[in-house]
C-alpha cells in the first residue's frame, strides 16, 4: 500500500495548495531580521527544484540583484555572507541540499529553509536558521503549491519584493477553480493529441520554468521521457535536428500571451518547420493577465495532462521507485 493519496487528488487540490501556502508564509514570524543581501540562490531539485524556476522567472526582471538556482552539490563561487540561500527539499533528505546548507552555513551566508521535516529540519534548527514548515506526507513535486509560496515569502521578508504577490496569487487561485473542469478538459485533449509519442515541449525562455514542470510531470507521473526547450536558443541548434519525418514526437507549443513580438514570430516560423515533419504539432494556450495567472494555469494544465497520459499509459502516477531505488543505492 502506497503512503500516499492519488496523484488525482493532489492535483486536484494545487489551488488550495496555493492558499495554504500563503497561510503558512503569513503565519511564519522569521527569527532573523534581513540583511542587505548583493545575490541569491535558490537551491532544490526536482519537484524542490521547480518553485525556484517558478520563482525566479516572476522576479529576475523585476528586483535589482542577481538570482541563481542551484542543483548540485556544490555552491558557486561568489556565495558569501552578502548572499541569500534558500534551501528548499520537501523531505529534508536529499543530499544535494543538505551539502548546500552546510557549505552556504560554513561561509556565513543569509540562510533560510523550506522543508516538511528531515535532516534539514533537524540542521536548521541546531543552526538557528529560519525553517518554513510545509505540511508533510505527500510526494514532492505534489507540494509545489505549498514551497514555491514560501520563496515568497522569505524574498519579502529581505526585502527583495514587495507583497503584491499576495492579491495576485489570490486572484491566480480564483482562476483555476473557476476554470478547473475546462483545465481538464483540454488536458483530455491533449493526451488524445499526444497518445502514445515522446512529448516535445517548446516555450517562451521568460517561462521556462512552465515547460520544465510539464516535463517533469511526464516523467515521474506520466513514467515517460521527453525534452523542453526555450525559444530563442532552441533556434540555434535543435530546429536543425527537425530534418526527418518523426511521428514518435508530440510537440506542444506553450504560449504565455505575453512574449515579445520576435518570439512570436519566431513561434510562427519554428511551428511552420516543425508541422512538416511531425502531424501533432499542438499550441497551448495560457489563460489570465498577471505572470502568477498564466503561470499557474498553464501548470495546471500540465499537470493533468500528465495525469490523464499516466491513466492512457496505465501507470501508477505517484511512485517513483527507481528513484528511492537511486538514493537507496547512493547511500550503501
Ligand atoms: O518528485 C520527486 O519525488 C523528486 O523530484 C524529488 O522532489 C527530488 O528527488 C528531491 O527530493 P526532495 O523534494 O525531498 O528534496
Amino acid at each position: 500500500m502506497s503512503e500516499y493519496r492519488t496523484m488525482r487528488e493532489y492535483i486536484e487540490e494545487f489551488p488550495q495548495h496555493i492558499t495554504g501556502g500563503l497561510q503558512v508564509g503569513a503565519d511564519y514570524t522569521f527569527k532573523h531580521k534581513p540583511t542587505a543581501v548583493k545575490n541569491i540562490l535558490l537551491a532544490g531539485l526536482g519537484g524542490s527544484g521547480i518553485g525556484a524556476e517558478i520563482v525566479t522567472n516572476y522576479i529576475d526582471k523585476k528586483i535589482s540583484v542577481p538570482v541563481l538556482t542551484c542543483k548540485d552539490y556544490f555552491l558557486p563561487g561568489f556565495v558569501d555572507q552578502d548572499t541569500l540561500v534558500i534551501a528548499c527539499s520537501y523531505s529534508g533528505n536529499t543530499e544535494e541540499t543538505l551539502y548546500i546548507f552546510e557549505e552556504a552555513s560554513k561561509r556565513n551566508a543569509q540562510l533560510v529553509c523550506i522543508t516538511s521535516g528531515g535532516k534539514l529540519g533537524i540542521a536548521a534548527a541546531q543552526k538557528d536558521v529560519d525553517l518554513l514548515q510545509i505540511p508533510g506526507a505527500m510526494p514532492p513535486r505534489a507540494c509545489v503549491g505549498y514551497s514555491f509560496v514560501q520563496i515568497l515569502f522569505v524574498l519579502k521578508h529581505y526585502g527583495i519584493i514587495g507583497d503584491e504577490f499576495v492579491n495576485e496569487l489570490h486572484a491566480a487561485v480564483a482562476l483555476l477553480e473557476q476554470t478547473h473542469e475546462a483545465i481538464k478538459a483540454e488536458a483530455r485533449d491533449i493526451v488524445a493529441r499526444i497518445d502514445n509519442r515522446m512529448p516535445v515541449i517548446y516555450v517562451d525562455q521568460h517561462i521556462a520554468s512552465v515547460a520544465t514542470r510539464w516535463r517533469q510531470q511526464f516523467n515521474e507521473n506520466s513514467k515517460i521521457l521527453g525534452w523542453e526547450r526555450v525559444i530563442p536558443e532552441m533556434n540555434h541548434n535543435e530546429l536543425v535536428g527537425w530534418r526527418d519525418q518523426n511521428e514518435q514526437l508530440a510537440v506542444l507549443f506553450l504560449h504565455s500571451g505575453d512574449e515579445y513580438e520576435r518570439i512570436i514570430k519566431r513561434f510562427q516560423i519554428n511551428k511552420s518547420i516543425i508541422e512538416q515533419h511531425t502531424s501533432v504539432v499542438i499550441d497551448v494556450y495560457a489563460k489570465g493577465n498577471t505572470y502568477f495567472e498564466k503561470v499557474l494555469y498553464l501548470i495546471l494544465l500540465g499537470d493533468w495532462s500528465s495525469w490523464y497520459l499516466s491513466e492512457h499509459r496505465h501507470v501508477d502516477a505517484v511512485e517513483v521507485k527507481v528513484i528511492d531505488y537511486l538514493k537507496k543505492s547512493l547511500c550503501e
